[in-house]
């Protein structure tokens, strides 16, 4: 049996991204209580909020026998403390009532290669020794459903606004293009502010419809059609723009972006979501989904209430992710007075991982050409700001082994990942 790994585009991300797993059923047995406590968590991860899992107490015998009557869920993940021997021996017992469909991933005890060897010799779908990090069972589930030669699974950067007009798409779309350019990744960028969307503008594109295009076939979209629905701005960044138009009054239903978002994650690297400052079920889904989330805000008292409230949600409601950044804009306008820096970062309790002056000529330049703020003023601190926010979200990160030609965490998680 040949396992891949996720595909990350680790030499192009900072962060390993691990796929979310698809609508299956899953059933665990765990036989300590360190397991069945890593399966809590791992049940709770966004990524596995399309699966149904069952966690029950037990090892490979109280699978046997619970699947003498009933039929076998998708995948089983089976805790043992059992030596080589006990193990083939109860898989064996196991093997007679489970279906060959179902996939199976073992958690031993013991680091016994020549064990290893024989299940997956006898179809084992993976084998991982204990203790196991969440993501290293997430990791494992999710690659028994990416194919050798599937496609890539793009990154989500997503960026919010803590209100309107606080530069978040202005951001973004910076960002993007420093990711397509600079870093050479191919990027899309989806604008989500189907009425007001900027992105068209900003890229200083023709208007098309691509993402209103998108929501109305969302039910039959893959990426051929994609494809066509995408505006291209330059060699590896393509634009999912929005209509920017109020004639009609476009509305997202709670499930139609899903397999909008699944259509782009497969088509590039690094998807950038352009999320408009509203909160409905389907602006958090997105959020909940996203491998990085950035949220931009100002230095004042509405946006910082806004900015806690949702990095709490976001920071509670994804407890294996890296927390969101967060973006001060527009910070030193003349006369007004403001919130200071180190007040706003006590009060949210991080600080603000870039912090970008106001700069009227710069941002009003850049917005009324269609311009990037590197090309109006390279040598400005908003341009340097978003560089550096660039190369933390894109740029090779020092702290993540990079490997050649496999996933960032497959360094992280060296077990018997590969034969
Ligand atoms: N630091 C800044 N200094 C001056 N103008 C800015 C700054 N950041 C954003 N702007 C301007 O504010 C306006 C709103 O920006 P936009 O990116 O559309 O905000 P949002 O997406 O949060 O609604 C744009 O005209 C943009 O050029
Ligand atoms: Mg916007």
């Amino acid at each position: 049996m040949t396992q891949t790994e996720p595909q990350t585009h680790a030499a192009e991300s900072a962060t390993p991204v691990v796929a979310a797993v698809p609508r299956i059923n899953i059933t665990m047995f765990c036989s300590t209580q360190v397991t069945s406590a890593t399966m809590k968590q791992v049940v709770i991860d966004r990524r596995m909020a399309r699966a149904h899992v069952d966690i029950r107490e037990g090892s490979i015998m109280a699978a046997a026998q619970a699947y003498s009557q009933a039929t076998t869920p998708d995948v089983l993940v089976l805790e043992t403390e059992g030596h080589r021997d006990q193990v083939l021996s109860e898989l064996s017992q196991l093997a007679q009532v489970c279906d060959p469909s179902t996939k199976v991933i073992l958690i031993g005890h013991v680091n016994d290669v020549i064990l290893y060897r024989e299940l997956i010799r006898q179809g084992l779908s993976e084998y991982l020794v204990a203790p196991v990090h969440q993501l290293q069972v997430i990791d494992a589930i999710s690659s028994l459903f990416n194919e050798p030669g599937a496609d890539p699974i793009g990154r989500i950067v997503a960026f919010i606004g803590a209100k309107g007009g606080v530069g978040s798409s202005t951001i973004a779309h910076n960002v993007a293009t420093l990711a397509s350019g600079e870093y050479q990744v191919d990027t899309i960028v989806t604008d989500l502010d189907l009425a007001f969307g900027t992105a068209g503008l900003n890229f200083n594109q023709d208007p098309a419809h691509g993402i209103a295009e998108a929501i109305a076939s969302s039910d039959r979209i893959d990426q051929t059609m994609l494809e066509r629905l995408l505006t291209k701005c330059n060699d590896r960044l393509n634009l999912l723009s929005a209509p920017a138009q109020v004639e009609k009054s476009l509305g997202i239903e709670d499930d139609t972006l899903e397999p909008i978002i699944d259509a782009i994650r497969s088509s590039a690297p690094l998807i950038i979501l352009d999320i408009p400052n509203l909160w409905t079920v389907w602006s958090k889904q997105l959020l909940m989904g996203a491998d990085d989330v950035i949220i931009t805000s100002t230095p004042d008292l509405a946006s910082l209430r806004n900015t806690k409230n949702i990095f709490d949600f976001l920071t509670a409601a994804r407890p294996n992710d890296k927390a969101p950044l967060v973006v001060l804009n527009q910070v030193g306008v003349q006369k007004r007075p403001e919130i200071p820096v180190a007040e706003f970062s006590k009060a949210i309790g991080v600080e603000p991982t870039v912090v970008i002056p106001f700069d009227a000529h710069v941002f009003g330049t850049a917005a009324t050409n269609g311009q990037m703020l590197a090309e109006v003023g390279p040598k400005s601190k908003a341009a340097e700001q978003v560089a550096v926010l660039g190369q933390l979200l894109i740029g090779k990160n020092p702290d993540v082994p990079q490997t050649k030609g496999g996933s960032a965490l497959a360094k992280l998680f060296p077990m018997l990942r590969k034969k």
